[in-house]
């Protein structure tokens, strides 16, 4: 039994020892549960549509879930986004949705589109509470975009012939004319390709042609489409009529645009990059390749055109590695079935040179990629990092500020293939060997084929370039 002196001692001690507690509560809590002060105001506990989902859709899901958009369905109104509720849920904690495959906590760029955590936690919470509208007062307005571009109000537009694809499941190529006529000899700061249908145009790659007006009557003559496979080049050029009247070569501006699934165009600061443009001029699709499909579809995309208020100061350049580029792949691009295969591909570049834009490129097997570069130094910088590659998402990123490489600097890509039964995009079950061209019966690259490439434009570097921000609204 205590005797009185200590039953007095214990009374105190269990006073202060409760009185600490209820000090040291708030900073215990906080510091086992996590600080959640931030969480409660921006995690409201009543989540509703109007007043907390709304805005996040609008900021990261409706440039393509919109009427004429990219996706295949809408999320502009509380109805259609209640019809999608549980999707949405499931695609925003997969990481799916938005489609911005390069990682966030390695390197930035220019349009980058992923959801903070709060905002995920938000989205879920709204779902779990049953999806609730709110209060209409609090709705903003859904932003409105031009569907005819993404860039602004083009200056000029240049339709393709629309084209009936046929629904037989193939892969289509084709080389296509579109001649145009503008009012005078011009710069132009940006071109811009929009599919006519997204699900059905996979790539274009295509030349800017310039005609002088004494060497060619009509840029509108002969015919718009030719089966790239089918017909030889040269017979394809004489059936579009590309060649000056007199058999000589127009001028050539190659790769003036290319598209692939999800690329929304870039338009550089005034002064850099642009082109020069005749009075008569056509653009010249050297591949655009359409997806197999199942039933008949029509296409009908375009060309926009921006011109520049000043010639342009500074040309930018494109280097090519890998697949068909200048440096070669390690070790040579093969993968055999049922493996998970890193390759790499390695440039140490000539001279100083201030990278604009990067453009990542697989195909089926793509399993992760990561592009940096060695200085002589030894410092790495990092380009990119994107570690779930997904086919769909190609996207040609622009860093923020142009990034400096020294002359003497290495470029290293890497790049990861999953050729097992575990990708669910594996053409081929059971896998086959793949590499970058697995029949041999044409030249042409197909989607079931395996490329790993890495795109650069960039300027000559110039002192200052890499304090020089490449937004262009700024
Ligand atoms: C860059 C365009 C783009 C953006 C931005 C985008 N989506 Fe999508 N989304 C698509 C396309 C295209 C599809 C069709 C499926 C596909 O091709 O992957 C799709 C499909 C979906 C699907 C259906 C997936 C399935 O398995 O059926 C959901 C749900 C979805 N998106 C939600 C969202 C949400 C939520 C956001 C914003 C947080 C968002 N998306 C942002 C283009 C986009």
């Amino acid at each position: 039994m205590a005797k009185p002196v200590e039953k007095k001692r214990i009374v105190v001690l269990l006073l202060v020892s409760f009185l600490l507690t209820l000090l040291l509560f708030g900073p215990i809590k906080r510091a086992i549960l996590g600080d959640n002060s931030k969480d409660v105001e921006v995690i409201p506990t009543q989540v509703f549509y109007a007043n907390h989902v709304a805005p996040i859709l609008n900021d990261h899901c409706v440039t393509c879930h919109r009427a004429n958009g990219t996706a295949p369905f809408a999320l502009t109104s509380y109805e259609y986004a209640f019809r999608k509720k549980t999707t949405i849920r499931k695609v925003v904690e997969k990481g799916i949705m938005p489609p911005w495959p390069a990682d966030p906590t390695y390197s930035h760029f220019l349009g980058e589109n992923f959801l903070s955590d709060d905002e995920k936690q938000i989205l879920y919470k709204w779902v779990d509470q049953g999806a609730r509208y709110g209060d209409s007062a609090k709705l903003p307005e859904v932003p409105t975009f031009n569907k005819l571009s993404n860039l602004g109000k083009p200056d000029v537009t240049v339709y393709m012939d629309s084209v009936l694809i046929e629904g037989n499941n193939r892969d289509k190529f084709y080389v296509v004319k579109s001649p145009f006529e503008i009012p005078n000899d011009t710069f132009i700061r940006a071109i811009e390709f929009v599919p006519g249908k997204h699900q059905l145009v996979h790539h274009l790659n295509a030349d800017l042609i310039l005609y002088r007006e004494d060497l060619k009557q009509n840029v509108f003559d002969g015919i718009r489409f030719v089966d790239e496979e089918t017909v030889p080049t040269e017979l394809a050029h004489e059936n579009l009529k590309i060649l000056n009247d007199d058999g000589s070569q127009p001028y050539f501006y190659h790769s003036a645009i290319n598209y692939l699934p999800g690329v929304i165009g870039t338009i550089y600061p005034e002064g850099i990059g642009g082109y020069r443009v005749n009075k008569k001029s056509a653009f010249y699709a050297r591949d655009i390749h359409y997806a197999p499909i199942q039933k008949d579809l029509w296409d009908h995309s375009h060309y926009n055109i921006f011109y520049s208020k000043t010639p342009p100061t500074r040309l930018t350049k494109e280097m090519m590695l890998g697949t068909n580029g200048m440096s070669t792949i390690h070790p040579q691009l093969v993968i055999p079935p049922d493996t998970i295969m890193m390759f790499s591909t390695r440039y140490r570049i000539p001279s100083d040179m201030s990278v604009l834009t990067i453009n990542p490129h697989m195909h089926l097997l793509g399993q992760k990629l990561k592009a940096y570069a060695i200085s002589l130094e030894n410092d790495t910088i990092p380009l990119i990092r994107i570690n779930r590659w997904d086919f769909r998402w190609q996207y040609f990123y622009t860093f923020p500020k142009m990034v400096k490489l020294s002359a003497g600097t290495t470029i290293v890509v890497e790049a990861t293939f999953d050729n097992t039964s575990d990708n669910k995009n594996n053409p081929y079950n059971p896998p086959r060997q793949v590499s970058e061209r697995y029949d041999g019966d044409g030249a042409l690259m197909r989607t079931t084929d395996e490329m790993f490439q890495f795109i650069i434009t960039y300027l000559d570097y110039q002192e200052g370039d890499e304090t020089t921000s490449l937004d262009p609204t700024r």
